[in-house]
């Protein structure tokens, strides 16, 4: 029985001369499409006018809420298609096949989004799913969710939210490929996901919360979900201005048996208990009782000199921030081009917005996560491993000098391309001191944290017209070896960057 984050995450490590192989039955590939066959559905408007603005523009650290915005269906599309969407089409075995605005290990796209419309002028009170491959909204349960919204997520001082979303993940989806492993990509993926609903709400100037704390078991059935198959990772409160109407909309009504048969996405499904077991061990929710300790400070690595890093200066973008969430993909041909010292300035910069918040909220704060880089190809940077601290305005750490591109390249299952990047994110925490922290909960935290972070570089670095892509595999010890990382600390995820074919400086 899997009760902590740590065991979980030892017990789903790579090991190179452990590898069973496995293959994937075609048979019971999973559906990458939710749908709730004979329910209705509302449509959301085709007719989306986007910002022109830039990433560099959103990520600003003084974001403030324009406070007289109201959030109406036309909004609410804009939001969704600025979140979740639809980008290319493939062929794959005489099937189309849809790429998306979010980056998702295997391609297999595990989460879901849904709403909690508390007060939305043109839309009528409910909880709906988002369908991205028709771009509408499936009716769920109509009538008032406020009381259901409060009793799971605490609803403060700040009012009636008008709007809530929520970010699920169906187990089946990443387990068909990644069996017990794939927990780890429901919450990587889950954070990429919500990392474009946060830019959106940001881009739309909307005073939001991200909430990572809820009470699962009510989240989860008032979304209908089967618990077995499907479950609930975030949710994000949104409010607007519309007054609420004086005339209370009824309460939701009864729960409808059938929509729990929807989170099922195969005929045939395999059951990882180790997956629900892990989340189940997460679902608590612990009040940290001491100060929060700094992740920086315990991973095991000595800092020879921290250098802060200049953060003033234009951000080189070429394009904007719709375009990048519209045009990113991950890429792979990396060329050992050097990468000018305003695009990695550029892409600390993304990391470190946020870094430091009023209330100090779990998920981005630096206790649950820590950040570090491989240097191969840097303008004015030696090549070698360093520690970025985001709150201290990007000092970054020198740790050792070497060129370890290779190594870590080998290290990821042996992907060679990766070795020409010109850096690699890494995303570390040591679980230990999480887990002491927040329970297994914290897991859940640095997970989504990572995914977040993750998809910031990949839009932060398309919107420069270089490439990203994130690594889920690999060898798990290996890497800690190679980083000189203590026994208590792990790599959860590593995000590449660098310079592509056909790449050229904008003159
Ligand atoms: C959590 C996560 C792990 C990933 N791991 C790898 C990896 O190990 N190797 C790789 O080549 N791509 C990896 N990717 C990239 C995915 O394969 C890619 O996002 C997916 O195929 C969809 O393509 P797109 O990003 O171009 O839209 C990963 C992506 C995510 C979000």
């Amino acid at each position: 029985m899997i009760e902590s984050a740590w065991d979980y995450h030892r017990r789903t490590s790579y090991d190179r001369h452990d590898m069973t192989g496995h293959y994937m039955d075609w048979s019971c590939q999973p559906n990458v499409f939710k749908t709730y066959p004979g329910r209705e559905t509302a449509a959301l408007t085709q007719d989306i006018v986007l910002s022109q603005e830039n990433l560099s523009d959103i990520l600003i650290d003084n974001y403030a809420p324009v406070l007289d915005s109201e959030i109406d269906a036309v909004r609410l599309a804009r939001i969704l298609h600025m979140t979740h969407a639809l980008t290319a089409k493939a062929r794959h075995g005489g099937l189309d096949f849809y790429y998306r605005s979010v980056a998702s290990a295997g391609a297999l796209y595990p989460f879901e989004l849904y709403i909690a419309a508390l007060n939305v002028p043109n839309l009528d009170v409910g909880i709906y799913h988002h369908n991205v491959f028709s771009r509408s909204l499936t009716i769920l349960r109509p009538g008032n969710a406020l009381s259901e919204v409060s009793r799971a997520i605490g609803i403060e001082e700040e009012g009636q939210p008008a709007t809530v979303f929520f970010l699920t993940s169906i187990f089946f989806r990443s387990s068909w490929k990644y069996r017990e492993r794939a927990y780890r990509y429901h919450l990587l993926d889950t954070g990429h996901l919500m990392e474009n609903l946060c830019l959106s709400l940001k881009s739309e100037r909307l005073r939001f919360k991200l909430h990572y704390d809820f009470e699962d078991r009510i989240v989860n059935e008032l979304l209908g979900l089967d618990t077995t198959r499907e479950v609930c990772l975030a949710a994000a409160c949104v409010w607007g201005t519309a007054p609420f109407p004086t005339d209370r909309p009824p309460g939701l009504g009864n729960l409808a048996p059938d929509l729990g048969v929807c989170s099922r996405v195969s005929t045939r499904e395999i059951d990882y208990p180790v997956i629900r077991e892990i989340h189940t061990a997460a679902s608590a929710l612990i009040e940290p009782k001491e100060e929060l300790p700094e992740m920086i400070e315990r991973l095991g690595i000595v800092v020879q000199s921290w250098t802060e890093v200049s953060m003033i200066g234009k951000s080189p973008e070429e394009m904007s921030y719709p375009d990048a969430v519209l045009q990113r993909r991950s890429m792979r041909n990396f060329v050992r081009d050097k990468m000018p010292w305003d695009y990695f300035t550029a892409l600390l910069k993304a990391l470190c917005s946020d870094a430091v918040t009023k209330d100090n909220e779990p998920w981005i704060s630096n206790s649950v996560l820590s950040i570090g880089f491989l240097s191969g190809n840097v303008e004015g940077l030696k090549p070698g491993f360093y520690l970025l601290d985001r709150k201290n305005h990007a000092a970054i750490g020198f740790v050792r000098e070497s060129f370890m591109m290779e190594e870590m390249a080998h290290v990821c299952l042996d992907q060679a391309w990766l070795a020409n990047s010109a850096l690699h994110f890494l995303f570390m925490s040591n679980l230990n001191m999480l887990e002491q922290t927040w329970g297994p909960r914290g897991y859940r935290y640095a997970m989504l944290s990572a995914g977040r972070l993750g998809q910031r570089i990949y839009l932060a670095a398309t919107s420069m017209r270089i490439g990203a892509c994130g690594i889920g595999a690999f060898y798990d010890d290996e890497a800690v070896k190679l980083l000189g990382l203590n026994n208590q600390t792990n790599l959860l995820y590593l995000v590449c960057a660098g310079p592509i074919r056909k790449w050229s400086l904008p003159r």
